[in-house]
């Protein structure tokens, strides 16, 4: 490892720092040594509780039964609004800037607190209740956050469903959790393209009789189907609602939302997050990973239908006060200067955003970069997959003009928050690598037996104990929780991620180890898209497996076996990427598609997905042991037919 660089923390950045070297340490030691003592202070500092806990934790992970703060009672949207009213009323919470770059507004804690109540109390009139699902679909305009914070204040538990997926996701979603209202647009605006989504929520609501209110916000005025048994305009039902709306008394684990996510089986599970753990732990690692000062301008580039939307455009950010900038656009239009552009005009302090994004940009050389000046910016970050070296240097050094340090956040949908990530201003930062555990997380690498490996090693990653952010269940399967976390490694959470340590006890994300792809850090199961392609009446079974790609990071590359007396067209393979897109939505599409006359197998009939990957990948000569197949023939076949991409 001795060429990797390692950028130390810069100098007058630490001396700003909330924390610096020494005092993670003390604060990492106490955390693992006194957990209870630990997070019931960060509890009392980060939140504000109705009434005390009575107990602070409480765990099985055999069992997969994980309480926090059990007894206290708070409301997510009181501490995310209400309890800054009197020291930051006119402070802006959100930025909000248009697809277009005219557009733009912002919203002070003050107005989307009333905001907020007045949707909460549009929701109450339609009969929402604690505890009822409510679907949110919707582009990235502050209605989305509003509708969120609404549910919250009421104790209704939302589902983000992210605006790209198609109708039959959102319809699958929709029913998984019995969601009765709908929250949408008319349409969404992104790089310049309408995306319907009202149409699409109607397309997905003929299958689903029980939803009996749709909320439709006017974003851009475009023609709509109106049923007016269900569906309602978002402007008039506000107009007519109080703004005043005390906030539901919630336990501290009670749920707060349900977001769905990919697995290596079957369809997406609906992972739970409940109020009191979670909504700390999001506060916690926005303040520490960020260096987050009170006034600063903070950028996440993400979607609120992903977790690192909810945990840090939404929640973590405003219950630290903070100014949350959120964004409806893409990096690369009008073009290729757009994110930068957006830094200057808004004095962007804290920058968040994908490696994917990154790497598209990097293509475009440093010209784009260049024409803006970028001296707001203090901190970068990344997350959603690994950070390639050079994608790396050219954030620090292009976009950062070497200034600012990046923290390289490694987590996931099921963490709720930050787990392995440099703090900016305590530890170093290696390129490619996330380093070190937050506080209270404690990470292990295990071998194939389960067995932890000590010292610098490689092998699967797991947690050995909670924290608060970590989701409760599987939304109506618990034995699917337990199943897909607790069995791999009794007595661990087991990620899905391999890692290694290295010799100074930092760690490196390999990737995922299961069949899950992450697509411009987007995770896709590739049981999901098989199951699309299967649809076609043409094909008799196809087998899905990812592949480096320069952009994405992953690229999906399907195997495709036809119907006895089908002939493979390029037609074909349109229908077949048609489909997937139609079934799942424009990120699943299928960037290969090989025709494969069989698909290698054991005798016992399993697919053997490693041999895939490695013709996928082109590494032909280390495709290992193939004597185990039913026919060895078949790879010949594939190797010598493999699809130039
Ligand atoms: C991957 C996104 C390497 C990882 C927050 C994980 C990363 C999956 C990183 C979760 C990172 C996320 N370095 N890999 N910094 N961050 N991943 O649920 O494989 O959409 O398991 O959550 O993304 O994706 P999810």
């Amino acid at each position: 490892m001795s060429d990797i660089k390692v950028h130390p923390v810069p100098d007058d950045f630490a001396a700003n720092a909330l924390i610096d070297t020494a005092q993670y340490d003390s604060m990492y030691r106490r955390s693992i040594e006194d957990p209870e003592g630990f997070w019931s202070e960060q509890a009392e500092q980060f939140l504000t509780w109705f009434k005390p806990w009575d107990k602070v934790l409480e765990w099985d992970y055999h069992q997969a039964h994980i309480r926090w703060f059990e007894g206290g009672r708070l409301n997510a949207c009181y501490n995310c609004l209400d309890r800054h009213l009197d020291s930051r009323g006119n402070q802006t919470a959100l930025i909000w800037e248009g697809d277009d770059p005219a557009m733009d507004k912002t919203l002070s804690y003050r107005e989307l607190h009333t905001a907020v109540c007045r949707f909460a109390n549009a929701l109450k009139s339609r009969g929402v209740k604690k505890g009822d699902r409510v679907c949110i679909y919707m582009p990235m305009i502050p209605e989305a956050c509003i509708a969120m914070l609404a549910c919250a204040r009421i104790g209704a538990v939302h589902s983000v469903v992210f605006g790209g997926f198609s109708p039959e996701s959102l319809k699958d979603r929709i029913l998984d959790s019995d969601c009765r209202v709908v929250v949408t647009a008319d349409e969404g605006v992104r790089g310049g393209r309408h995306v319907p989504l009202k149409a699409n929520a109607d397309k997905a609501l003929n299958a689903c009789p029980d939803v009996h209110t749709v909320f439709t916000v006017k974003r851009t005025g475009g023609n709509v189907d109106w049923h007016p048994e269900r569906d309602v305009w978002y402007h008039e039902e506000v107009a007519e609602a109080s703004a005043d709306c005390p906030a539901e008394e919630m336990d501290a684990e009670d749920p707060l939302f349900i977001l769905y996510t990919s697995g290596s089986t079957g369809k997406p599970k609906g992972v739970l997050h409940t109020t009191g753990g979670y909504l700390l732990y999001c506060a916690i690692t926005h303040k520490y990973t960020f260096d987050y000062h009170d006034g600063d301008i903070y950028w996440c580039t993400a979607d609120v239908g992903w977790i690192t939307g909810h945990s840090y455009i939404v929640y973590g950010p405003l219950a630290n006060g903070a100014i949350s900038l959120v964004f409806e656009g893409v990096p690369t239009w009008p073009d290729a200067s757009r994110f930068w552009q957006v830094v200057d005009k808004h004095r962007v302090n804290t920058f968040y955003t994908a490696p994917t994004a990154i790497r598209a940009l990097m293509r475009e050389g440093e010209a784009p970069v260049q024409a803006t000046e970028r001296s707001s910016l203090k901190l970068l970050g990344t997350v959603g997959e690994p950070i390639n070296p050079e994608a790396w240097e050219w954030y620090y050094n292009v976009v950062g003009d070497g200034r600012c340090p990046i923290v390289d956040t490694w987590w996931q949908t099921e963490t709720g928050g930050h787990m392995i990530t440099s703090l900016p201003g305590a530890i170093p930062m290696k390129p490619g690598s996330a380093t070190r555990p937050f506080f209270g997380v404690v990470p292990g690498i295990v071998d194939n037996e389960g067995k932890l490996l000590e010292g610098e090693c490689e092998g699967s990653l797991v947690i050995t104990r909670p924290w608060p952010g970590q989701m409760r269940t599987v939304y109506g399967d618990h034995q699917r929780f337990i199943d897909t976390y607790f069995k791999a490694f009794p007595g661990y959470y087991f990620s899905g991620d391999g890692a290694r340590r290295d010799a100074d006890g930092d760690y490196w994300i390999t990737g995922r180890v299961d069949d899950v792809l992450n697509v411009s850090g987007h995770r896709l199961g590739t049981a999901e898209v098989e199951s699309a392609l299967v649809l076609h009446k043409a094909v008799a079974e196809a087998a899905v497996v990812g592949y480096p790609h320069d952009v994405k990071g992953q690229g999906i590359y399907a195997y495709v076996t036809l119907v006895k007396d089908i002939e493979p067209s390029d037609e074909l393979r349109q229908e077949l990427v048609d489909l997937v897109r139609e079934e799942i939505g424009p990120i699943a599409k299928p960037d290969v598609i090989q025709w494969a006359p069989a698909l290698p197998k054991t005798r016992s009939g399993k697919i053997m997905r490693r041999i895939l990957r490695k013709i996928a990948a082109n590494e032909l000569d280390t495709l290992g042991d193939t004597s185990t197949l039913a026919d060895p023939g078949v790879v010949d076949e594939l190797t010598a037919n493999r699809a130039n991409q």
